[in-house]
C-alpha cells in the first residue's frame, strides 16, 4: 500500500525546489501526498503533474498529522519544537523527515547524505530509527564534493573559509540583497552612463549609499550588497559562531567517524544568491599524488565534478553562475599548498537548495516509501 506523506512548509524555498525535484523524479506516484499548512487550512491545495490536489490540512491539528505514515517538513525549527515532541509523546511512529537542525545531533536521528552514508541510512532504518534529518548545508556540500577523501580516511584535519549565498540565511534575505543591489545601481545610474564621471567619484557614493539609511537592512542588519559578511547564526563559545560549530559535529556524525575529524572555520556571508562555495585547507593522512586524489574524488559519487586547476576551467566551471540550479557539485583548485606535501587546497561550489537543503530529504523519502 502507498504510503501517506504529509508536507509541511512546502511552499518555502527549500519546500518548493523539493517539490519541484519530486515532480522531476515522478515520486509523486509512489506515495500518496497530503498538504498541510500552518496559516491556510482549508485553501486549496498545490497543482502536481496538473493535478489539483485536495484541500489544505491544519499543520498543528495533531489527529491529522497522527494519521501519516511519513511527515516531512521543511517549516522550520519553531514548529518541529511544537509537534515533533507532542507527535512521539501520543505514541506516534511514523518516520520525521525535517529539514531543520533542531533533532539533527540527537541520539534518535540520523543526518541523512545517502551518497555519503547510505550504510549507517540502511542500518538505522533496519534499527528502527524513525528520525531522518537533513544536515547543515555546508556540510552537505562539503561532503559531496570531497566525500572521496573523507570516506577514505584521507583527511586529519580540515580549515574552510565559506562564502554562504544570501539564501542560506531565507527568501526574504535574498529578497533584501536584490533590493540592496537595485538602490545602489539606482543611486549611481546616471554617473555610470556619464564618460566623465571617475570611477573613484562613483565608488565614494555608491560607499555613502551603503553606510545611510537608504538601502533596506531588516534582515541582514547591514548591506550584504558591495560587502561580505563574516558572521554566521549565533555566537556558540570561544567565538566560534553556531554555523562553524556544525562543520566538525555534523560532519563526524554522518560520517560514523571512528578517528574523529577536526573541521574549524571561518563562515561568511556574500552575495551570490543560492550558491554556496567554500575555500578548504586539507591535512591530508598521507601524501598522495594530485592525480590519485582527483581519481579519489570523481569515483565518489556521480555529481561530484573535478575542475582542472586552470583560469578557463575555474572561471567557466566553478562559481555560483556555473552551479546555480545544479545538482552537480563541482571541486576544482586542487593544488599541493607550499606548506608541504600533505597539505592540499580545494574549492567547492554546490546549490544551497539542492544538495544543500532539499535534495538528501527527497532521497530519504524515497528511500523510506
Ligand atoms: N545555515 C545555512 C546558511 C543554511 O546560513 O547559509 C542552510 O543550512
Amino acid at each position: 500500500m502507498k504510503k501517506k506523506v504529509g508536507f509541511i512548509g512546502w511552499r518555502g524555498m527549500v519546500g518548493s525546489v523539493l517539490l519541484n525535484r519530486m515532480c522531476e523524479e515522478n515520486d509523486f506516484e509512489k506515495i500518496v501526498p497530503v498538504f498541510f499548512s500552518t496559516s491556510q487550512q482549508g485553501q486549496i491545495g498545490p497543482k502536481i503533474q496538473g493535478v489539483i490536489q485536495s484541500k489544505l490540512e491544519n499543520a498543528y491539528n495533531i489527529e491529522a498529522l497522527e494519521a501519516l505514515d511519513i511527515i516531512i517538513t521543511c517549516q522550520g525549527a519553531e514548529y518541529t519544537n511544537a509537534i515533533f515532541y507532542k507527535l512521539r509523546e501520543i505514541g506516534w511512529s511514523g518516520y520525521w523527515i525535517d529539514a531543520a537542525s533542531t533533532l539533527r545531533m540527537k541520539k534518535d536521528s540520523v543526518i541523512v547524505l545517502d551518497p555519503v552514508n547510505k550504510n549507517i541510512i540502511e542500518k538505522s532504518i533496519h534499527n528502527g530509527i524513525k528520525n531522518f534529518i537533513g544536515g547543515n548545508c555546508t556540510v552537505s556540500l562539503m561532503l559531496m564534493s570531497l566525500g572521496g577523501l573523507f570516506v577514505s580516511n584521507l583527511i586529519e584535519w580540515v580549515t574552510v573559509s565559506t562564502y554562504q549565498a544570501a539564501s542560506g540565511s531565507g527568501a526574504q534575505n535574498m529578497m533584501e540583497l536584490l533590493h540592496q543591489m537595485g538602490a545602489v545601481h539606482t543611486s549611481v545610474s546616471k554617473e555610470l552612463e556619464s564618460k566623465c564621471v571617475s570611477p573613484l567619484s562613483i565608488e565614494q557614493k555608491v560607499t555613502k549609499v551603503t553606510r545611510s539609511e537608504i538601502l533596506p537592512k531588516d534582515y541582514f542588519q547591514v548591506p550584504l550588497v558591495c560587502s561580505v559578511l563574516p558572521w554566521i547564526d549565533t555566537h556558540v563559545k570561544y567565538g566560534q559562531t553556531k554555523e562553524e560549530w556544525k562543520a566538525q559535529i555534523e560532519t563526524n556524525k554522518i560520517l560514523g567517524s571512528k578517528d574523529k575529524i577536526l573541521i574549524d572555520g571561518v563562515c561568511v556571508r556574500v552575495g551570490s544568491l543560492r550558491c554556496h562555495s567554500q575555500s578548504f585547507t586539507i591535512k591530508l593522512r598521507k601524501d598522495i599524488s594530485i592525480s590519485e586524489i582527483e581519481t579519489i574524488l570523481s569515483s565518489h559519487n556521480e555529481w561530484v565534478r573535478v575542475i582542472p586547476n586552470n583560469c578557463n576551467d575555474t572561471l567557466h566551471n566553478l562559481t555560483p553562475t556555473a552551479v546555480t540550479g545544479k545538482l552537480i557539485t563541482p571541486v576544482g583548485r586542487l593544488r599541493k599548498l607550499s606548506l608541504g606535501k600533505k597539505y592540499l587546497s580545494a574549492f567547492t561550489v554546490g546549490d544551497q537548495l539542492l544538495w544543500g537543503a532539499a535534495e538528501p530529504l527527497r532521497r530519504i523519502l524515497r528511500l523510506l516509501v
